[in-house]
């Protein structure tokens, strides 16, 4: 399973080292809600991404990615290094932390990933997640690590997300969702049942966020929250909106993320209760209000969300992410993944001539360090 790994450890080969790795994230509900203040369901997968190397005496960070070619240098009391292609995570991560006073140590490695880049399943969280494991001096705590690596992504990458990828990737906790309160920024691991499992499944439209409609997006919902007077839209009461003062489209952006908490929090309720049942109709209210309300959906995802709705085996089903595109997520029945993804990946193939790559896992933990056999001295 873990190729990206294996492929480290072969470039290592018999040295002395340190493999950081850090896993991509599925959001489960909650979507559009963690840069409102909001409430997020998501979970880690098992998908994860390793930098791997030594620690050295220069005041540089030497990174080689597996996957893509060019090597990256980045100055470590400068902040120096590329400010495009995947080397700006490097830079940023760097930046970021020097930013806020983290102590950083010299190090030289490499690079590999088995979380799709540009899938919508956090790639970018996961590289900076394991950039900072691989850099930072003293070990601070997650929360801390996950709010360097978002200002690394808000002000040195060019998206302006809210604390969820990072977060997720940082304190993931295996057989649980992470309900994280985006207002305070606490988590609380809530438990899947292991009769459920994970299936991501990629329309194969993609854009970056920082091309698509995503920075409009947050922009639209904070001028909601000023014109309402709030600080957040975590504070608006679905009355207050309902009531006149927005106009659209900014009044069905704050409808989304309103009715998006509470349709997390019956989630959770239905998780902790063991009521999966109640999973589908909320999964399916959340696609219908990110589709009609947020329009952050495209007809290719709806396709498949609908396709699976109708597949044996799926629980739930609805986009994941940041939308224009990407990755649905399900809840399955154990056993069933295989058939359904197929089923649901061929008929979306005799419809739009698209292939629908597809993953599964079960909730994963966050970053760390992996016994990979050998340690630095
Ligand atoms: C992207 C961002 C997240 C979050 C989601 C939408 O994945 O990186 O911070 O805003 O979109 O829920």
């Amino acid at each position: 399973m873990n190729t990206a790994l294996d492929r480290i450890r072969k470039t290592l080969g018999g040295a002395p080292g340190v493999v950081f790795g850090a896993p991509g994230r599925a959001n489960l509900i909650g979507e559009h809600t963690d840069y409102n203040g909001g409430l997020v369901l998501p979970v880690a997968l098992e998908m994860r991404t390793f930098v791997g190397g030594s620690y050295t005496e220069e005041r540089v960070l030497r990174l080689q990615s597996l996957d893509e070619p060019g090597a990256v240098v980045v100055d470590l009391d400068s902040g120096r290094g590329p400010a495009a292609g995947w080397g700006r995570y490097a830079t940023g991560v760097v930046r970021a932390a020097l930013d806020e006073g983290y102590e950083l140590r010299g190090f030289a490695g490499v690079v590999a990933s088995d979380v799709p880049i540009g899938a919508g399943l956090s790639s970018s969280a996961a590289l900076e997640v394991a950039i900072a494991w691989a850099v930072l001096q003293s070990g601070p705590g997650v929360l801390e690590v996950a709010r360097l690596c978002r200002r690394a992504e808000n002000v040195y990458c060019g998206t302006q997300s809210g604390i969820m990828d990072q977060l997720t990737a940082t304190a993931g906790v295996a057989d649980h969702a992470l309900l994280i309160d985006c207002l305070d920024e606490t988590f609380d691991p809530v438990p899947v049942p292991p009769g459920l499992i994970v299936l991501v499944i990629d329309s194969g439209v993609h854009r970056t966020l920082a091309d698509s409609g995503y920075n409009r997006r947050r922009a639209e919902c904070e001028r909601a929250a000023r014109i309402l007077g709030i600080d957040t839209l975590r504070e608006a009461r679905l009355e207050d909106i309902e009531a006149g003062q927005l106009r659209d489209p900014e009044r069905r952006r704050a409808r989304h993320v309103v009715t998006e908490n509470d349709r997390v929090l019956r989630a959770v309720g239905a998780l902790r209760g063991g009521d999966t049942g109640a999973l589908g109709p909320l999964f399916a209210e959340s696609h219908r209000s990110l589709a009609e309300d947020f329009e952050v959906s495209t007809p290719e995802v709806d396709l498949l969300v609908g396709t699976a709705a109708g597949t044996p085996g799926i629980v739930a089903a609805r986009m994941t992410g940041g939308g224009f595109g990407g990755c649905i997520v399900c809840l399955v029945d154990a056993g069933a993944e295989g058939a359904a993804a197929q089923r649901i990946a061929a008929q979306y193939e005799a419809t739009t001539g698209r292939r629908a790559r597809h993953w599964v896992s079960r909730p994963a933990d966050g970053a760390g360090p992996v016994n990979w056999g050998r340690r630095q001295k």
